[in-house]
């Protein structure tokens, strides 16, 4: 090792340069199954909300956007978003920023030291599915806890708080919470669990991040306000191109101070923008026509759920609250994989997320007749004949 150069470097280009494990390159939610690449034309894709292909109206939203060089400051469309994005969410400012995981990733690298540890749910994303980020790019290590659902009480954090003043222990920086929680099922947070959890890492002096990838489906479920649930968050991400429909575009939303040090990371990481405008014209687009709607996929989440649970072959099946359908399958049906596979040859897509546990999510891009057809297939699948 050359020690001229910082560990993290030396860190980061092992990962990188070293070969994928063998046996290892699955995709998440394609647990032992393989899947056709584009999918079949006509396919009703229930396998994530960022699965939408932006409507003829979305991307024309795009074409005549002011634009300028963002990096400069000078992208008139981008300022008006991030500007409705920190009211919306009250904060002083904030960043435009590709995707959610950049958003988590640079918020948790701003937030906290190498060495660090951060509180967080075991399904979180940012555990999950975020390529081991939080490792790599800031050198942090997550102490997970077992919440329900993917959410988690204030006496859990005060628990897992690491004592102050020890010198063998890492200290704790950071508490981070999902809201609503994917791998929960879609789960809200009631707002005072929230408070209460921000209250303790408050009192404890760590710093909390609210990943807020399908916040806006928690606040018209409950007509919470966005800026309610992010009181008290030193950071907030909320990403566009999930049930917003928009095709790229997340943010990142804290204090002055918070958004220019973030600023600085996502330019060492080269995420800095140019005429971004162009792809912030279509989450405003979104912020302007899709929020309401979310109703509709909560609803259909709702029915799918409801469906499912009348069904012999289906053993639990997670609360809906959103848009997110979790349900596992009894031990006398088939595996996941299998599920997937047939389903995907009927003209339904749908993830698997583990031996047993499926995932449906619905979205501005599956209606109401694919909604219905979707539970006749699942209904033949998973009885007995
Ligand atoms: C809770 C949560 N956070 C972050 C992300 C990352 O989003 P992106 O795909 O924009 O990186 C996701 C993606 O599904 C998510 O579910």
């Amino acid at each position: 090792m050359d020690w001229r150069t910082p560990l993290g470097w030396h860190i980061a280009k092992h990962y990188v340069t070293t070969p994928i494990r063998e046996g290892r390159v699955t995709v998440a939610g394609t647990y032992g199954g393989t899947k056709p690449n584009p999918l079949p034309p006509g396919t009703a894709d229930f396998y994530s909300d960022g699965k939408s292909i932006p409507p003829r109206e979305m991307r024309e939203a795009a074409l005549d956007a002011p634009l300028g060089d963002e990096q400069k400051g000078e992208d008139p469309t981008t300022t008006k978003l991030l500007e409705r994005t920190a009211e919306l969410l009250g904060k002083e400012d904030a960043l435009f920023l590709p995707a959610a995981t950049m958003a988590n990733e640079i918020a948790i690298a701003v937030l906290c030291r190498p060495g660090d540890e951060i509180i967080c749910e075991r399904s979180s994303h940012i555990v999950n599915f975020e390529a081991g980020g939080p490792g790599v790019l800031a050198g942090v290590q997550t102490h997970m806890v077992d919440g329900e659902n993917g959410m988690f009480g204030p006496e859990q954090v005060s628990a897992a708080l690491r004592p102050k003043g020890n010198l063998y222990l890492p200290e704790t920086a950071l508490v981070s919470v999902e809201q609503t929680a994917n791998m929960g099922g879609g789960a809200i947070w009631p707002l005072q669990q929230m408070r209460d959890v921000v209250n303790v890492a408050a009192e404890a002096g760590i710093a909390t991040h609210l990943d807020g990838a399908r916040l806006m489906n928690a606040v018209v479920k409950t007509g919470i306000s966005a800026k309610e649930y992010s009181e008290g968050f030193d950071a907030v991400t909320i990403c566009f191109s999930k049930g917003l429909g928009s095709p790229f575009g997340a943010a990142l939303a804290g204090s002055e101070e918070f958004i220019q040090r973030a600023w600085r990371l996502r330019q060492l990481i080269g995420g800095g923008l140019r005429q971004s405008g162009f792809m912030g014209a279509l989450c405003l687009y979104a912020l302007d026509h899709y929020v309401d709607r979310l109703a509709d996929d909560h609803e259909r989440a709702t029915q799918i759920a409801s469906f499912l649970e009348g069904l012999e072959l289906v053993d639990t099946v997670l609360p809906a609250d959103t848009n997110i359908v979790i349900f596992t399958i009894s031990p006398q049906g088939p595996t996941a994989a299998q599920v997937v596979a047939e389903m995907l040859s009927r003209g339904f897509a749908i993830g698997a997320f583990g031996e047993r546990r499926i995932r449906i999510v619905t979205h501005l891009e599956v209606d109401q007749d694919d909604t219905d057809r979707l539970c006749g297939e699942l209904g033949n699948l998973l009885t007995s004949h």
